[in-house]
């Protein structure tokens, strides 16, 4: 149901550069040109401005190619590195289709900003009120099912979200079926259960379902008796196609390096506790 453009959202980039790179002037100085540059993305949108989008899409490509070099000459970091290059392909794509295939770009952007901000955006809405962390729009993630659940007692109970069997005006849409709404992470830390199906209990569990899904689904799926790992278990194989597996972090593969290491794991769970309300920071 992505019919809408999604606008903005703090850049994976930035956040890398957060965690990263603090005192390391220069690659600030890419990262923050970066942010204009996603600015600049979104308004270029809004005036179906493709060689505007072009422009700025090539801004980031550049930058990305200077922090790639930035991180290969301090050896190691092949995370960073990976980022830096995934991105730059991300930034040429992007560029590219603004050129004649606008349809894509909404697409592409989402790509490009490579994180947790695709979905729940992190920038303040364009009449500057502080941002709801949701894109309002609706995602089949695939959350493992609950078995604690009385309705799953039936082996053939499936809540689908969209298309049912709750919600009933749409149910015949059926490239819909396992979809529910980006939830607002404002005060979801003080949550204790997580997802439409209260799967998750602690936000550790949320971050290593984005963290290992697709990596390491064994991780976070049961097992058959015959030992295969039930990925997807909470929706039934006809549906399974509406699954996301093209928006970051949800675009890696078996046996792939998570998005996430467990510091960066901890980092997101830190931040997320600022968006309780009348959080405050520890002394
Ligand atoms: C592709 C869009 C998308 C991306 C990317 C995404 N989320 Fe979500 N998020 C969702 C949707 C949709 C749900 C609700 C899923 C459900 O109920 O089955 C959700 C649920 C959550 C929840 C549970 C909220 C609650 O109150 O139950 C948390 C916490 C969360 N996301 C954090 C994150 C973090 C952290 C990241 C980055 C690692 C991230 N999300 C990336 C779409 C996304």
């Amino acid at each position: 149901m992505k019919t809408m453009y999604v606008v903005a959202g703090l850049t994976a980039f930035l956040v890398a550069g957060i965690v990263f790179a603090q005192s390391e002037s220069d690659y600030q100085g890419w990262m923050k040109s970066n942010g204009a540059a996603m600015a600049s993305i979104q308004k270029n949108i809004a005036a179906k401005d493709g060689a505007g989008i072009a422009a700025d899409a090539h801004t980031i490509e550049g930058n990305l190619k200077q922090a790639e070099a930035f991180w290969t000459k301090k050896g190691g970091a092949p995370d960073a590195v990976n980022f830096a290059k995934m991105g730059q392909m991300a930034a040429a794509t992007l560029a590219k289709d603004a050129a004649g295939n606008m349809d894509a770009v909404a697409g592409d952007l989402k790509s490009l900003q490579g994180n947790c901000g695709g979905c729940h955006i992190s920038q303040p809405s364009a009449d500057g009120l502080p941002p709801l962390f949701t894109d309002h729009q609706y995602e089949a993630l695939a959350a493992p099912r609950n078995a604690a659940l009385t309705d799953n007692k039936d082996s053939q109970y499936f809540d689908l979200g969209v298309c049912g069997p709750i919600r009933t005006d749409i149910a015949d849409q059926t490239q819909y079926c396992g979809m529910f709404l980006t939830p607002t992470l404002r005060n979801t830390a003080m949550r204790q259960a997580f997802f439409h199906n209260g799967m998750f209990r602690t936000l550790q569990q949320v971050l290593d379902f984005y963290n290992f899904r697709d990596t390491n689904p064994e991780k976070i799926y049961p097992r058959a008796a015959d030992g295969t790992v039930q990925k997807f278990n909470d929706i039934p194989v006809q549906y399974q196609a509406n699954v996301d597996v093209s928006d970051p972090p949800f675009n890696r593969h078996l046996g792939e390096t998570p998005a996430m290491m467990p510091q960066d794991e901890a980092d997101i769970i830190e931040f997320l506790k600022t968006l309780n309300d009348g959080y405050k920071p520890a002394e």
